[in-house]
Formats: structure tokens, sequence, C-alpha cells
């Protein structure tokens, strides 16, 4: 290794420090003073300093990105359990619990409070160790949580070490992970056009990207925090909740967006006002408003009720509902032919928006709930975002009601209608849909897929209209003379369309599996299979048992994905796809894999206790070239056999695969 000169060293370290200081200006104060651009110079500087002298600082900014994707989460368990709170839905009971708080001091004087709003997210505790984050849990049970450090570290409002005040030994910061509305509602559009499942409020969106496998899915989606918590704490003392939040804010911690004193009740009625009144510019969701005893000599005076605190409630918001009419139910056709019924209603003001859509889910929650054309409904903004049918008001009815049964034929195109087998979902086979090309031609140009800028929505459906494109394998047979004689193109945009269409050209193998719309393959599917199949023609023909070998792939998914490349049509599909040109390259299969590949091809299953961890047994495998699997089955190559072997080793002798040691597994890579 190279000698590190100690000049160098201090330059790294002043990198680091002051990237983190810009990244703090940024993400934490919103109030940046040096451009991106500045940024990133500084950034790739270090970066590049870093691998030529391999000195990489615990709480350098380029340790926020790229862990290898993980297959499970550690259990973390919390040196003082993390609580739940105590709830108050009115004024009056929150009189209540001041009453509470006095009875139990068996104090006439006035109690000092914090009030914050209540973060509608998920709990999270960072455990720092001599002022570098060392591990990030979510609050699980209270008790036990999941170790999701590094995808906490992709939050850029993290602090990866404590700046500006001395730092304890150890301590434990509580607070909520949560996502912004607007962002949420992206995300909820993007899973929409993908046929996912929308996030049903901005908590589980939140708890989804938290609980990711792959940490660069969580790192696209913009997370916040906000502490307002300690736990366990060693060398430090706070004396109250406005100190501890002093102390979190100086110390470079995201706090809440509002926190006040409030001394007496009244005072904190006062705030709960305010921190309602505000609650429609806040960028977040909050439901309620947290009141908690200031002092922590009193905190520690009135301890716990089973599982919440004496000295702490929640006041929740009153839900954002409504009542409305359903005016007319459609069925709506998405890119997979699923047909998804969309209540329109009659506009109805909730919460200050104006609501004249709801989804209705499927038709078993249609039935569930008796919901019918005509009924007058409670709509509710479910974490106060999309709007939901909470219950019919049977009472209302005049028997003019209509029940809307699912289709029997697609409303866009007419053909047949399935119902998805065990499943809930209705689907239009229709492979000419109108309705799912559109959207599949959409799906194939989208950001994450092709990213062919300047096809748009609106330019798909003109496109589509014009007959100029019938399938996504059109848009390549597209020529600039024909883009003119539209009324949206002139000189330029065509000609940027065509070098759009031609650059997006050079892909990625994970990109275009992703674009091709494969059911149930959405993006980190796709990139699981680049990173197990070196090329497109590799997947050609696959059987659905080669898919389920690999870790995190279900049968369903399976299935879908032999499906796909079993059926002539789109094989023709992809071969004339690439007539056009297409350059799909494969660094994900390449990465972290030397030149090296005895294994090649093979797959192994282990069981059994060998002389490593499995894990680094399965990594030499993967980095060897081969492939690990989880299951014994006829496309096993070998099982390696340890120590108390399970029920694989009887399956495998059925199957007559070879039987191996870990010796002899070590002898095969010479
Ligand atoms: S204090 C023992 N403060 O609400 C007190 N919690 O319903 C622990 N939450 O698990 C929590 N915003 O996930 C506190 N400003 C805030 C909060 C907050 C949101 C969440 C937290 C907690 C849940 C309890």
């Amino acid at each position: 290794m190279t000698k590190i000169p100690e000049s160098i060293k201090q330059e790294i370290e002043k990198l680091v420090k002051d990237l983190s200081y810009h990244c703090y200006r940024y993400y934490v104060l919103d109030a940046p003073v040096i451009s991106d651009e500045e940024y990133d110079k500084g950034y790739r500087h270090l970066k590049k300093l870093e691998e030529k002298y391999h000195y990489v600082l615990p709480d350098s900014p380029t340790q926020r990105i790229g862990a290898p994707a993980l297959d499970k989460f550690e259990k973390v368990k919390h040196t003082e359990p993390m609580l739940s709170l105590d709830n108050a839905f009115s004024h009056e009971e929150v009189r209540e619990f001041d009453e509470r708080v006095k009875r139990f001091l068996k104090s006439d004087n006035e109690i000092e409070y914090t009030v914050e709003p209540k973060y509608d997210g998920l709990a999270m505790e960072l455990t720092y160790i001599n002022g570098i984050l060392h591990k990030a849990s979510t609050r699980g049970d209270g008790y036990e949580g999941e170790d999701v450090t590094v995808n906490i570290k992709t939050i850029k409002a993290v602090p990866l070490k404590i700046e500006e005040v001395d730092a304890p030994e150890e301590i434990d910061i509580r607070g909520e992970v949560y996502i912004d509305i607007r962002e949420f509602e992206t995300l909820n559009r993007e899973r929409e056009k993908e046929g996912e499942s929308p996030f049903a409020n901005p908590r589980n969106a939140a708890a989804g990207s938290i609980r990711q496998f792959d940490s660069s899915i969580t790192a696209k989606r913009r997370l916040h925090l906000a502490c307002y918590g300690t736990g366990f704490a060693k060398g430090v003392n706070f004396k109250s909740q406005w100190d501890f939040i002093t102390w979190l804010k100086k110390a470079r911690f995201p706090v809440p967006a509002i926190i006040k004193l409030a001394n007496g009740i009244d005072a904190v009625i006062d705030v709960i006002k305010e921190i309602e009144e505000k609650r429609k510019d806040f960028s977040f969701e909050a439901d309620g408003a947290v009141i908690k005893v200031n002092d922590f000599e009193l905190q520690k005076a009135l301890g716990i009720k089973t599982r919440e605190p004496r000295w702490a409630t929640a006041y929740k918001f009153p839900a954002h509902q409504g009542i409305t009419k359903i005016n007319e139910i459609i069925a709506s056709v998405g890119r997979t032919g699923t047909i998804t019924p969309v209540a329109s209603l009659e506009p109805v003001r909730i919460g200050g928006v104006t609501v004249s859509r709801s989804t209705l889910h499927n038709w078993d929650e249609i039935e569930r709930k008796d919901i019918r054309v005509g009924d007058t409904v409670v709509v509710e903004r479910a974490g106060d975002v999309i709007p939901h049918v909470v219950n019919v008001m049977k009472d209302k009815r005049t028997g003019s009601e209509r029940h809307f049964s699912p289709p029997e034929k697609c409303p866009v195109c007419g053909s047949a209608v399935e119902r998805d087998e065990g499943g809930v979902a209705f689907r239009c086979i229709g492979l000419n849909c109108t309705a799912q090309v559109q959207q599949r031609i959409g799906h194939y140009v989208s950001r994450a897929a092709m990213d062919i800028e300047g096809l748009g929505e609106k330019n798909v459906e003109l496109l589509y209209s014009k007959r100029l494109i019938k399938h996504f394998v059109d848009i390549y047979k597209i020529k600039k003379e024909d883009l003119l004689e539209l009324p949206r193109f002139a000189e330029k945009s065509a000609q940027n369309l065509i070098d759009a269409i031609e650059k997006s050209k050079e892909t990625t193998l994970a990109r275009f599996l992703y674009s091709l719309g494969i059911i149930h393959v959405g993006e980190y599917a796709a990139k699981l299979l680049a990173k197990n199949f070196k090329n497109l023609e590799d997947l050609y023909h696959v059987k659905p048992e080669r898919i389920t070998e690999l870790k995190q792939m279900g049968e369903k998914l399976a299935e879908s994905i032999s499906r796909f490349f079993n059926d002539p049509e789109n094989l023709r599909t992809l071969e004339s796809l690439k007539s056009y040109g297409l350059k799909i390259s494969n660094p994900d299969f390449d990465s972290g894999k030397t030149g090296k590949r005895p294994f090649e091809g093979l797959t192994f299953v282990i069981t059994g206790t060998l002389p490593k961890q499995r894990k680094e047994v399965e990594e030499l495998i993967e980095n060897m070239g081969g492939h690990a699997a989880g299951t014994v089955s006829k496309s096993t190559d070998y099982l390696v056999a340890g120590e108390n072997p399970g029920s694989k080793l009887t399956k495998a002798e059925d199957l007559k695969i070879n039987i191996i040691s870990y010796d002899e597994l070590l002898k095969l890579l010479k």
C-alpha cells in the first residue's frame, strides 16, 4: 500500500470536514453557501484521494452511498426501550393529561412543557460512539428493532459525526424518518404507473423506503429526519428537553420544524392551535402535536405506565374526512392491464383540498364495503393525502344506487378480462389495448427506464394517435421528417428528440430489463437479474426454477419472467430492438468480480455448518462467477455439505446431485 503523506492526510480530513459542513448547510439548514458544482468538485476530489491512498474516514460523505444489497436485517436490541405515546383527541383530554401530571407530582404549580409537531413517519434510534454514527435501528417492537445503518447513512441530513459540541462517549438519539408530501405523491404516481400499489400514507412510504435491502433504492427516496429524544447516554447530562434540543441543534442534528416552551396548559393549547394552523404549510405530514414535560428530573419522577411515559402525550388532529356522493365508478386500465375501480366524486373540500376522485383499490374492497354508484360516502384523506372511501352511509340510500360489477370486457379496447389467479385484480388480456400500449411505451421511455428525454405522456399520445408508434420498438423507426409534420414539433425539438433516442441506445441490462415492463419486474428485480445474468440472451427460454434460486425472487416473479422470455413474439421483439443498434452493457454483472471465474455458470447450494460463515462462502462462490442458491433443484450443480446437514442433503441425493465438502469446494477453485 502507498504510504500516505501527512499533507494528504490533512487534506482528506479538511475535505471531509468542509463537505460535511456544506451537507449540513444544504440539508439541515436549507441555506447552502456554495454551489452544487463546487460541492461535487470537492466530493470527486475527495473520492479520488480516498481511492488512491486507501484512507477513508468513517464520517466521509463518500460513505453515504453504495453498500452491497443485504438479504436480511440484523436484529438490534435497544439499550433503553423505545416507548409509545398516549393519545389525546381533544383539548379537553390535553387538560386532563396536565391534571394527571400535577396529581402524580402532587403539585399545584404550573408545569412547563415543550410542544412539537408529531411527524407521521418511522421512529429510529441512532447510536453514536465517541461521536461517530455507529448504528441506526428501527423501533421494531420497542425492545428490538432492525439494523438499517447503511440505509440511514443515505439520508444526507443525518450527521455521520457529532460536531461542534464535546461528543459523549455514547449516546442514542431518537427521531422520526419521514418523507415530504410532494415526494410521497411523486413516488406514488411512479408506483401506479408501474402497476404497483401506492403507499397508503407517508408513514408507510417512509417505512417501505427504509426497509430496503438495497440501500441505493433508499438513497433515491429523499428521506428526512427530525430528532426529538434520547435514550441511553454516557458522558453527557441534559437538564431538560429544551436543553437537549438546543444541544442537538448545536451538534447539527435536524430537529422538529417547531418546538416551543409553554408554561402551563393554556399556553400548551395555544401552541397546539398554532401548529394546527401552520400545518397546511408544512412540507411534511403532521398528524398531531407531542406535549412533553420539559424538566428531565420531573420526567424521571413521573416514570412510565406500562409502555407509555406519564410525562408525554400526543394530541391527534381531527382526521380529514368529508361526506360526498359517488357520481360514477370508472374502470381504469394500467400498463399491465390491471383494471382499477376509481370513484368519481361530487367535489368536496377536505382540509383545504378539493377531492373529486378516490381509488376504490379493487373489487373485493367494493364488495366488502358494499360501495355502489350513487352512494353517499365518508371520504378520508389517508395520511391526509390519497383520498379513500371509509364507509357508505347506508341510511342515505334511495334505492336508485347501482352495483358496479367488474367489467367483462376491457372498457378501453373491448378485449376479454381475466381475474388474477387467487388475486383480487382484474386484467385486460388484450395485447393491443390502447391504454396498455400507451402506458407501456410511456414506461419504456421513462427516466428510470430507457430515459428518452422529450417523450413525455403528451408526445407519446400524439405519436400513437398519428400511428407513428404502435409499440415501443417503433420509437427507433421515427424519422425527423415524420416529426416535422406534427403540430407539436419544430426543427429544433424534432432534432432534440431524434438525438435523445439515439443517446438512449447505450444502456445497461438492468435498465433495459426494467423498461420491458415485464409484470412484477420493478427496478430492484431488474437489477437482481442483471447481477445474475450476464447478457440478455442468457435469459432467453429461462426456466422459472433458475429464477427462484436467486435470493429474494419469489415464484410469481419467476413465473412472470420465465413466461416473458419463453414467448416467441417477445423474443422476436427483443431481436428487433437489438437490430436498431441498442448497446446493452452490464456493469452490475462484473461488479466486484475479478478476472478469475472458474465457477462461471455453476449453481451451488450450501447446507450444514461450514468452517467459514455461510455468507462468506456464498460470496466466494459468487466472486468466482458461480451462483449461490437457497434451495436444491434439478439445476443445482453442487451441494456443499458441512456438519449437521439439513434436508437439502436428502433432496440432493434423490436428484443425484454432486455432494462435496468445503475442502473439495476449495479444490475446485484450482
Ligand atoms: S417522542 C416516549 N416526539 O410518535 C416518547 N414522538 O405515537 C417517544 N413521533 O414512536 C416519542 N413525532 O414515532 C416524539 N415530536 C415527536 C414525534 C414522535 C412523531 C412518533 C414516534 C413515536 C410515536 C408515538
